[in-house]
């Protein structure tokens, strides 16, 4: 046969196919960029106004009235049309402005969307306004880096996921050189107003600069980022005024579909155990999210285990008159073990493999790890304070670190310390793995948090839960179920009588899935089963029909971890955010052109329907409460944890059995397709969102 001859490279080069299927920018970029997410109805009215809610109240934390004077008493503001103005306010709202924006934390999907909102409102009403982005987040502002954001770098960027457009930074503002460099740069910019775009410490940095800018009149304004959907704003009459960050529904979705195709896999090839690490600090609102949309068969939820009591415990321990406080919390041992309890029930039904899904911030529930991230943010803390030197740059590797510790459990620390290392922390510290203890020991970020997308949470637990496995395996009660008419088929085709085996090999012979008994764990313990049922003799070799059903029951327990985090910040925005993050951007430009300042941009009824979307500002410093940081007390806004008694956690906890499917039912493992910005089946709002507002 005559050989095909290969086209010229330069041919190749030049052809308009291969120019359009390598370009940087295809078609659902394109169409991505041109998507005009829809405006809140007020923002159709020329201009607006902004009215005090003091029907929403919140008690303030006495340290933030003192460090917070001047944006403590700021109440909830409702934006609401404002076409009456007086014509002076009109001009005062139209004025040309120089507005300053950056990034901050994480990347959450939607970001380049709030600028996007807010560069055009500031267009719309003074052509000569300017917006100009901070590179590098916080760092940008401190060293004056920054860009002007034109159209064309809107345009660009419309719709689109990351913060690519101004990068972001993790840097806090949190002395008072760092808050006059910050003020110095606004006033070379002649700023008129400044948007943080950050999640509980970035919008608490904004607190700090509303403060402190309030006299040069420069306006700041937060605007509730972060996929782990820990901002949620109640009043203290518990009124949902902010009921989730954007980017959270975006996260979620991507990681959804990627555990989704997990359960496809392991529905298909039933070999393995699929463990999903999925981000979120320290709250478990992603995990939730995604079990929601996922069914898989085990989420755990953090906030449920620090809520874990042991009642047969307690019980115990009140008959002898005392407290068992060991009886209060979870341990990783008792977790390990109720994951185990978990594979062995799937396994028992037949189903030897599975979707497990555990949040990132897990171990922050676990009591003893809670105690060592304690311990040890007080030592790190206590040893930067007394020395020049940073903890992590005097102990350089893990040797050096755990010397260390061993010293001060020794009580050769630096004197008049607490004594918060002694020597059973030390011991069991040294019995933890290394690559455990290296995790606990990682740099705070700048914020003082504990890095947990640093530590290989998923390994530490399946380990535990492997050599548990283990010892259930060798006492026989980890066993697959052998569905009962295919026991009989394989018999049948061996002339064999099923039923005459069944009573000495399984212990339940008239279930649909059979167990072999726990004293079988072997075939040499099969064959003394057997004979001492007369079922076969001594010289006999064992049915290899019979050897089969062994063999199938024998589980191997294999697993595949994976971690979802990075990869859902940087999805592109699904609908809601596109839509919720446009509408921030916004609102953030008619709460500044309005006079706000230290409030946060947000949307009230979030939950509802998008005609019932209310734009509003809520009062940062309100937000504020003392919070252990590097081993000191310091002011920052909460985070909402998993509320165990919200609608979407009760029905999880109603539900989760059946997507555990532990007995004979089927899985009921739920596609939620790709992340869309469009179309008629994508989906609104989170799921717990929409349980939440029932
Ligand atoms: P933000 O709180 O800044 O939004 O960041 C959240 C997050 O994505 C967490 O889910 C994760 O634990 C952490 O950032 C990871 O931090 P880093 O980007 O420094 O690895």
């Amino acid at each position: 046969m005559e050989k095909l001859k290969s086209k010229p490279l330069e041919f190749l080069l030049n052809h308009p196919k291969t120019g359009h299927v390598t370009s940087d920018v295809n078609t659902e970029t394109t169409e991505r960029r041109s998507f005009s997410p829809k405006k809140i109805k007020i923002f159709s009215s020329k201009y607006t106004n902004i009215v005090d809610c003091p029907e929403y109240t919140f008690s303030s934390d006495k340290e933030a009235k003192k460090a917070l004077p001047d944006i403590i008493d700021n109440i909830v503001q409702r934006l609401v049309p404002g076409d009456d103005k007086k014509e002076s306010a009109k001009r005062t709202f139209a004025i040309r402005r120089n507005i300053g924006v950056f990034f901050s934390g994480g990347p959450a999907p939607g970001g380049h969307n709030v600028i996007a909102g807010l560069y055009d409102e500031a267009k719309k009403y003074n052509p000569d306004s300017k917006v100009f982005g901070f590179i590098l987040g916080s760092d940008g502002l401190l060293e004056s880096k920054y860009v002007e954001i034109t159209q064309s770098l809107v345009d660009a960027h419309r719709n689109m996921g990351g913060f690519s457009m101004l990068k972001t930074g993790r840097t806090k503002i949190d002395s008072q050189k760092k808050i006059d460099l910050s003020l110095k740069t606004c006033m070379e910019l002649e700023l008129d107003s400044l948007v943080v775009i950050g999640g509980d410490d970035s919008n608490t940095n904004a607190a700090f600069l509303a403060q402190q800018f309030k006299s040069s009149g420069i306006k700041v304004i937060g605007v509730p980022k972060t996929i782990d959907g820990d901002i949620q704003v109640k009043t203290d009459n518990k009124e949902m005024l902010c009921a989730i960050s954007f980017g959270f529904h975006t996260a979620a979705r991507a990681f959804s579909q990627n555990i989704s195709n997990l359960t496809t896999d392991a529905g298909s090839d039933i070999k393995y155990w699929h463990i999903c690490k999925v981000m979120g600090r320290v709250a478990s609102h992603l995990t939730l999210e995604c079990a929601f949309q996922t069914h898989a068969n085990l989420s755990l939820i953090g906030e449920e285990l620090a809520d874990y009591t042991d009642q047969q415990r307690i019980e115990k321990a009140q008959k002898n008159g005392m407290v068992d406080y060991t009886a209060y919390g979870m341990t990783l041992r008792h977790l390990s073990r109720l994951i185990c309890d978990t594979i062995v029930r799937r396994a028992a039904s037949g189903k030897n493999f599975g979707v497990i899904i555990i949040p990132e911030g897990i171990l922050e529930f676990i009591n003893e790890i809670q105690v060592f991230i304690i311990k040890l943010n007080t030592i790190i803390a206590e040893y930067n304070n007394i020395h020049d030197n940073d903890f992590h740059y005097a102990f350089p590797s893990l040797n050096d670190k755990l010397e260390y510790l061993r010293r001060l459990a020794r009580g050769m620390g630096d004197k008049d310390k607490f004594p918060i290392w002694n020597l059973r922390d030390d011991d069991l510290f040294n019995q933890l793995p290394s690559f455990f203890q290296e995790g606990l020991l990682v740099e705070r970020d700048t914020h003082g948090n504990f890095q947990f997308s640093q530590v290989k949470t998923e390994k530490i637990i399946m380990d535990m839960v492997k050599e548990y496995l283990d010892i259930l395996k060798e006492t026989g009660r980890y066993k697959i179920g052998i569905e009962r008419s295919y026991y009989k088929t394989i018999m049948e085709n061996a002339n064999i009588i099923p039923d005459k085996f069944a009573t000495a090999i399984f212990k339940n012979p008239d279930d649909k899935y059979l167990i072999i008994k726990e004293s079988i764990i072997s075939l040499k313990t099969l064959r003394q089963a057997l004979i001492s049922e007369n079922l076969i003799r001594q010289e006999d070799t064992l049915p290899e029909p019979i050897v089969r059903i062994f063999k199938l029951s024998d589980p191997k327990f294999k697993t595949q971890t994976h971690f979802y985090g990075y990869d859902g910040r940087g999805s592109d925005p699904t609908h809601f955010d596109c839509n919720y993050s446009y509408n921030l951007g916004m609102i953030a430009f008619h709460l500044i052109a309005n006079g706000a300042t230290g409030q946060m941009a947000a949307i009230k009824n979030l939950e509802k329907k998008f005609d019932e979307w209310e734009p509003i500002g809520i009062p940062i410093a309100k937000m504020m409460h003392l919070e252990e940081r590097k081993g000191r007390l310091e002011l920052v806004i909460e985070k909402t944890l998993v509320d165990l008694n919200s609608n979407a956690f009760r029905v999880f906890k109603a539900v989760r059995d059946e997507w555990l499917a532990a007995e004979s039912n089927q899985d009921r493992y739920r596609r939620p397709g790709p992340v869309m910005f469009a179309g008629k089946t994508e989906e609104d709002k989170p799921i717990t969102l929409t349980l939440n507002s029932i």
